[in-house]
């Protein structure tokens, strides 16, 4: 048993990940609605090679197989979203019982295959109704989302007892809104302080709702972080380096975590602001059964440059930088910043140019990445960090995003021609590195 294996409690959470409109498929089927992301996708220029979600894994017709490799895998937890355009296809009003029933079925067989379900209410498949309304930006669609919260936790709530309410604010609201670069594809900095204001307000409602319905469940958030690395110490990278983190990772954790926004980025944002009503400060800090961590790399930062590449380091697909270290020191400086509750590693992955070989995939760089960022938790762990458990992102090779399927983040190769799944050798590493855990002979 390796140190690394040694460092993890006994109850210690393992876990993957998967998101609705990255796996399921199925996008027009049993009275599914359409989302941001169908109508994104099959925008020319939005997404790689004109890729969409419309078939993805076919998970919506395929999750028992999927659910046997998952026992096969040995893990106790299942990460997946709920898409919000299958059970309420115009974002709000008539409910789709269909969607329901799907999902009724797919929490079933989880639990009776021992896995716990990790139910995400938004992984960013927003009612394209609801878009054409607003979107994020308007606060309309905190009130759609605390109804949909509403309808899902009235099926399932007696039944899953882990709940993610919001995945990524900022990528939500900066990517989508501000960027354009992901669904709905707009491009405004007031409209992304304002979808992201509501995203969090968003949150705490559902945390409401949820613990008033299904007051014995656990409820979390998952955080998207990138910890930010001065590119030296001179004071002015110092400093850049700072506000990047207060765009990037304060914003969000301070408001979260009960400190209201930073003052700082106030300060900056002050034009552009949206209004804050009375109240929404404390619903956005609902307290917290879990925070949820989603981290993949961090950026090095230069003063009146940005972002600047680390020479010589190793990048993944995505072009990310392979920093472990950026793990430990994010949950290290985490616990000694704020006051946290448990946490969780709610993704953590990277993407290759993976390719079948008789039979077999071979991706010794996805388990060197996933074998450093282990150790990373377990070394933070060590030093008292209240870490509980960990997804891997992600179980099967997906629809990522504006990249299509030319990135591959599984531990399951998919061929997107036959829809097969082959394990990859990380599959069979993280398998291994599971049951050392138990100290199961494998
Ligand atoms: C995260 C997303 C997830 C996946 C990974 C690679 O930002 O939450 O859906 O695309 O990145």
């Amino acid at each position: 048993m390796s140190q690394t294996a040694r460092a993890f409690p006994s109850d210690f959470v393992w876990g993957a990940a998967t998101a609705a409109y990255q796996v399921e498929g199925a996008a027009t089927e049993d009275g599914r609605g359409e989302s941001i992301w169908d109508r994104f996708s099959a925008t020319p220029g939005n997404v790689a090679n004109g890729d969409t979600g419309a078939v993805a894994c076919d998970t919506y017709h395929r999750y028992a197989e999927d659910i046997r490799l998952m026992r096969t895998l040995g893990i106790g937890a299942f990460r997946l979203s709920v898409a919000w355009p299958r059970i309420l296809p115009e974002g709000r009003g008539p409910v789709n019982r269909a969607g329901l029933d799907f999902y009724d079925r797919l929490v079933d067989d989880l639990l009776a295959n021992g896995l716990d379900p990790y139910v995400t209410l938004y992984h960013w498949d927003l009612p394209q109704a609801l878009e054409e309304n607003g979107g994020w930006p308007v606060r309309d669609t905190v009130d759609a989302f605390t109804e949909y919260t509403e309808v899902v936790v009235a099926r399932l709530g007696d039944r899953v007892r882990h709940w993610i309410t919001q995945n990524e604010p900022w990528v939500i609201s900066w990517l989508g809104y501000g960027l354009g670069v992901h669904a709905p594809g707009r491009t405004s900095d007031s409209d992304a302080l304002a979808a992201g204001h509501h995203i969090l307000l968003a949150h705490g409602r559902a945390a409401e709702v949820l613990r008033r319905e299904a007051p014995d469940s656990e409820v979390g958030i998952a955080v998207d972080l990138v910890p930010m690395y001065p590119f030296s110490d001179t004071e002015a990278d110092i400093e850049a380096a700072h506000r990047e983190d207060g765009f990037r990772n304060r914003w969000f954790l301070d408001a979260v975590l009960g400190r209201g926004y930073p003052e700082d980025m106030l300060e900056r944002y002050a034009e552009i602001l949206p209004p804050i009503a009375d109240g929404d400060l404390e619903t956005i800090a609902a307290p917290l059964d879990f925070l949820g961590i989603n981290y993949y790399t961090r950026n090095v930062v230069r003063a009146g440059v940005g972002e600047v590449a680390t020479e010589g380091a190793e990048h993944t697909d995505m072009g990310w930088e392979v920093y472990p270290d950026g793990l430990r020191d994010l949950l290290v400086r985490l616990h000694a910043e704020y006051e946290l509750p448990d946490l969780h590693i709610t993704e953590n992955g990277a993407a290759f140019p993976d390719s079948r070989n008789n039979g077999t995939v071979p991706d010794p760089r996805r388990i060197a990445y996933l074998g450093g960022h282990l150790d990373a938790v377990a070394s933070a762990i060590a030093d008292g960090v209240p870490v509980r458990g960990y997804f891997l992102w992600s179980l099967l090779d997906n629809f990522e995003w504006a990249f299509g399927y030319s990135r591959r983040f599984g531990i399951v190769y998919v061929d997107f021609e036959t829809l097969e799944r082959v394990p990859k050798d990380s599959f069979a590493w993280y398998r291994d590195f599971i049951a050392a855990q138990a100290g199961v002979q494998t």
